[in-house]
Formats: C-alpha cells, sequence, structure tokens
C-alpha cells in the first residue's frame, strides 16, 4: 500500500489497526490454549486413565505400533478405511473390545463377551458380569452381536498379547472420555433414500439372547443342530474351523473318532470324553504344534446337556468330512 501525492493518507493508521487485531487474536489464542490445560475443567489426561490394570500411555504405543491409524481414524486422525475409533470403548464396552481384537478374523459372539466377562477385572470395568445386564448397557455391542456375530471381519487378524490388548482397550477407555466437542460426528443418514442410507434391519432381539439350557433332547438332528448353535454362542467357531483347516486351534472336520496327536508325543482317539475334555479342561492335554493356555475353560459356561450337544455337533462333522 502506498499513498498518492497530494492525496489523505491513512496508511499508518490501517496498518496501526490491523496489528491491534492480530494482537488480540493472539492474545485470545495464547488465554485458550493456556486454559485447556487448567484442570478445573477435567479434562481427562491418559495418564490418570487406567482399565483392568493396564494403562493408556503403554496403550497409546500398542496403537502405534501396529499403526492401527493406518486404516482408522481416531480423535480427528488416521485413514477411512475402517471405522472412527474415538469413541467405541463408550459404545460397545470393554468386553466387547477384548472379544474382537484377538478374534482370528470373525466378529464376536455373545457367547464370547460372556467369556470375557468372566474375568473380575473386565468385569469390574464394564459394571457388571452378566451379559444380559451388559448388552443392555452397551447397545451398540447387541447390536454388532446380533448383525455380524460369528461372520468374517475384514479387520485383519492382528497377533496381538493378551497384554496389548488390555493397554489397548485402556487407550480407547482413555479417548472415549475424551471431551472432543461432539467429534466424530453421527453420520445424518435419516430422510435420504439412496440403499447406502437404509437404516439396518431391526435387530432380531431373540438372537441376542444366550441359548437356554434345554431338556431331553428328541433327535440327533435336532442335538446336532442345537451343538452348532452352541458353538457359534460360545465363540468356538472363531477359533475352531469346520473343515480342517487351523484358525486359532485345530479344525473339527473329521476330529471324531480319529487319532489326535498331542504335544506330549502320545496319541489319543478323539472319543465323547476325550472331546467333553477338551471343552472343560483345555489344557489337560495339548495337541501336538498348540502351545497350553490358548483354548479358554468352558467348564463355568456350559452345563453338561450342553457339553453333549457340541460333541454330537463335532462327530456330525467327522462323518460329513471326506
Ligand atoms: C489394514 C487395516 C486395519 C488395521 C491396520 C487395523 N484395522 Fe481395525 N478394522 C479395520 C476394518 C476394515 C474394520 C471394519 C471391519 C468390518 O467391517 O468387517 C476394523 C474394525 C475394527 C474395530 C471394530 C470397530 C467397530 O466399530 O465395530 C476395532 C475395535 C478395531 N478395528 C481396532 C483396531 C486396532 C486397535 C488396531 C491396531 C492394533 C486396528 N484396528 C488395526 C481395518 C484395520
Ligand atoms: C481362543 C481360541 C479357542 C476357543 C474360543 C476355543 N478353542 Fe478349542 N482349542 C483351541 C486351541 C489353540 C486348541 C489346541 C490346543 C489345546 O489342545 O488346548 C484347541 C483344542 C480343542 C479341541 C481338541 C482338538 C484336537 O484336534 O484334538 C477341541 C475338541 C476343542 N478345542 C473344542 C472347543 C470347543 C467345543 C470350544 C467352544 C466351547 C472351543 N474349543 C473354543 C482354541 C480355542
Amino acid at each position: 500500500m502506498s499513498c498518492a501525492p497530494g492525496k489523505p493518507c491513512r496508511e499508518g493508521l490501517l496498518r496501526r489497526r490491523a496489528l491491534a487485531a492480530l494482537g488480540l487474536m493472539a492474545l485470545i489464542f495464547v488465554a485458550l490454549s493456556a486454559a485447556s490445560f487448567v484442570d478445573e475443567r477435567g479434562q481427562v489426561v491418559p495418564t490418570a486413565v487406567a482399565y483392568a490394570g493396564f494403562d493408556a500411555v503403554e496403550g497409546k504405543r500398542v496403537f502405534q505400533s501396529y499403526n492401527c491409524m493406518g486404516c482408522h481414524t481416531i480423535v480427528g486422525n488416521g485413514a477411512y478405511l475402517g471405522p472412527d475409533l474415538t469413541d467405541l470403548y463408550a459404545k460397545v464396552g470393554p468386553a466387547w473390545i477384548e472379544a474382537f481384537l484377538p478374534s482370528a478374523g470373525s466378529w464376536p459372539t455373545s457367547g464370547a463377551v460372556r467369556l470375557k466377562l468372566q474375568d473380575a477385572a473386565v468385569a469390574a470395568d464394564a459394571g457388571t458380569d452378566s451379559i444380559e445386564a451388559y448388552l443392555e448397557k452397551y447397545p451398540a455391542a447387541a447390536e454388532r452381536i446380533a448383525r455380524r456375530g460369528a461372520h468374517k471381519t475384514m479387520m485383519p487378524n492382528l497377533p496381538l498379547s493378551a497384554t496389548e490388548v488390555g493397554h489397548l482397550v485402556a487407550f480407547l477407555k482413555y479417548t472415549s472420555e475424551m471431551d472432543t466437542e461432539g467429534w466424530p460426528p453421527t453420520p445424518r443418514v435419516d430422510g435420504l433414500t439412496f440403499p447406502q442410507a437404509t437404516p439396518l434391519p431391526v435387530l432380531q432381539q431373540a438372537s441376542l439372547a444366550p441359548v437356554a439350557p434345554t431338556g431331553p433332547v428328541a433327535s440327533a438332528q435336532t442335538q446336532e443342530a442345537l451343538g452348532a448353535q452352541l458353538a457359534e454362542d460360545n465363540g468356538c467357531t472363531a477359533c475352531h474351523s469346520t473343515g480342517t483347516d487351523t484358525l486359532v486351534g485345530p479344525g473339527w472336520g473329521g476330529l471324531y473318532g480319529s487319532a489326535s496327536a498331542l504335544a506330549d508325543g502320545s496319541t489319543v482317539t478323539a472319543d465323547d470324553a476325550y472331546i467333553s475334555q477338551s471343552m472343560l479342561e483345555p489344557d489337560a492335554r495339548i495337541v501336538a504344534g498348540f502351545e497350553p493356555g490358548a483354548m479358554p475353560s468352558f467348564a463355568e459356561l456350559i452345563e453338561p446337556d450342553q457339553v453333549e450337544a457340541i460333541v454330537a455337533y463335532i462327530r456330525s462333522l467327522g462323518e460329513q468330512a471326506p
């Protein structure tokens, strides 16, 4: 800016005004920044958040080392392949995330979440150890189980250890407690008509309830069908395929009646007793090539007649296999 000779010149005045406005903005910026660190605002900090003995600072490191942000957004950063994780913990709760993260590529069933609630520390953070109360408290977990439980997920099966999962849950708990001023926004789909915007079918409440213990079962057919349902509800199928593929554990196809090689070098015939024991005391006999402790015990979760039904189901897979 320059003044034409002989005209009245306001350049100095305008410059001073611009500098004053800039100074005022800078002052506001510094004041607001300082205010965001004031404890009384109740902002959470990662060092203050813990989950089941794991801490959020460590969880952030795990999150970064697996490059979760290469696919997910969190607190406004990241990539858009996977869903935003900022407030997932508040929506689905700790037991669902615990069941999802190491789940061998499939979405958790209610049985898998129920299993996590057996852990006192997880139940304490979730605020309940009953699956019914949990699903009521975290409807988004109930919705995921109803829509996708036991289905394949596009999320890669990462080799997360139990400790890393604990740390990650602590980190997700921290981000869900942050005051993000409404981030992430809820997509507005109401009133839109194209297919992608159509709301999902209503939840089938029936499939949320764990399968009721049974009375005497009439035919072998229903016994096997019940066993199949129980294997899915209890999350067995997240680790065991019904064919011969190894997921986390050995496949069930052709298992019944076969000679199963054990880690101690012996062999055992996979009969009713062996398969029942595998469910109730998984570490009593370890299959060759696997580590003890990989399969949880279902002794507290499955009734004796349910064990029978699952055995019948596994037997039926043997009969079908070549
Ligand atoms: C290669 C990309 C990729 C990476 C890396 C990845 N994810 Fe995912 N994740 C996905 C996708 C895709 C989905 C959605 C899966 C689906 O819809 O089947 C998903 C789903 C999830 C969900 C369920 C979200 C919901 O709303 O139900 C969680 C939790 C999750 N990921 C956590 C993580 C964590 C923690 C890490 C890092 C340890 C991670 N992800 C790394 C791609 C990825
Ligand atoms: C977290 C993963 C996981 C879940 C869930 C799981 N298992 Fe396993 N299972 C394994 C692993 C790993 C092994 C092999 C190590 C061993 O013998 O304990 C195994 C072994 C077995 C065996 C012996 C297989 C053989 O080839 O001899 C049977 C039978 C079995 N599981 C049944 C079940 C049933 C029934 C359920 C559900 C009620 C279930 N498992 C849930 C991981 C799992």
